[in-house]
């Protein structure tokens, strides 16, 4: 399989939800996302999708910079809708600017395709978000005992910094929360570039494997 990524729009909520509710305790709403993917400025989200065969070019570019007032103040308005895509979704990340900070809000994989670099897929992703949005640095907050979703965030340079006590509602778990460095840094760029290589290698080798 191919994997790839592409912003999240309103027909995907449904099948975003499916894998929510496979991956954490207490899902939002479809209102929710509507309203999250109603502020392009400030909160990104992403699907990752899956292909048998190479997937599409690279995902529509960004409308213009040079484009009118109106057209400017109201992206989401006046951007198109896109055609329902025929690429299952396999996963699903977001991001919220507050200030200069880029906070990860969820990011999950469906069960069954956990292990096969989807996840680092899409945190790629969201760094990109992070940097198109001039977030400085990323934070997130992850569960004390979620050991694996830890791993890949120290992978990326998310460090641990104190945690929120109870912060779960559902158990009564405590949040370990983490933050990379400036992720425009020289360093972490040259990390990041690090591991896409890696990565890209990974998910080339696997599609070659399941070709
Ligand atoms: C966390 C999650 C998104 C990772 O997605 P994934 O596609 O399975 O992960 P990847 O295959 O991309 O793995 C990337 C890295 O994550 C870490 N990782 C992923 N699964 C792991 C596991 N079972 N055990 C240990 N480390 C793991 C590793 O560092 C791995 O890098 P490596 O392959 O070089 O060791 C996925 O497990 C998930 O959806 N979990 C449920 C939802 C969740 O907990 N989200 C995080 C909320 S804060």
């Amino acid at each position: 399989m191919y994997y790839f990524i592409q912003p999240m729009h309103e027909d995907d909520i449904p099948h975003v939800q499916e894998i929510e509710r496979q991956s954490f305790t207490a899902p939002w709403s479809a209102n929710t996302y509507r309203r999250e993917l109603g502020m392009p400025e400030t909160s990104r989200y992403l699907v990752a999708r899956a292909s048998p065969t190479r997937p599409p070019n690279e995902p529509p570019s960004p409308p213009a910079r040079r484009k009118p007032l109106l057209q400017a103040l109201l992206p989401t308005v006046f951007s198109k809708p896109q055609p329902p895509s025929p690429y299952p979704i396999v996963g699903y990340g977001g991001l919220w600017l507050m200030v200069d900070e880029g906070h990860i809000t969820t990011i999950a994989v469906a069960p069954a395709q956990r292990g096969q670099g989807i996840g680092e897929l899409l945190l790629n992703g969201l760094i990109d978000q992070a940097i198109e949005i001039k977030a400085a640095r990323l934070t997130l907050e992850v569960r004390i005992s979620n050991e694996s979703a830890q791993r890949l965030y120290l992978k990326y340079g998310f460090e641990p910094s104190g945690t929120r006590p109870r912060y779960y509602t559902d158990n009564g778990e405590d949040a370990l929360i983490m933050w990379t460095d400036v992720i425009t840094d020289p360093a972490y760029l040259s990390r990041l570039d690090e591991l896409r290589e890696r990565l890209a290698a990974r998910l080339q080798r696997q599609a070659g494997m399941n070709a």
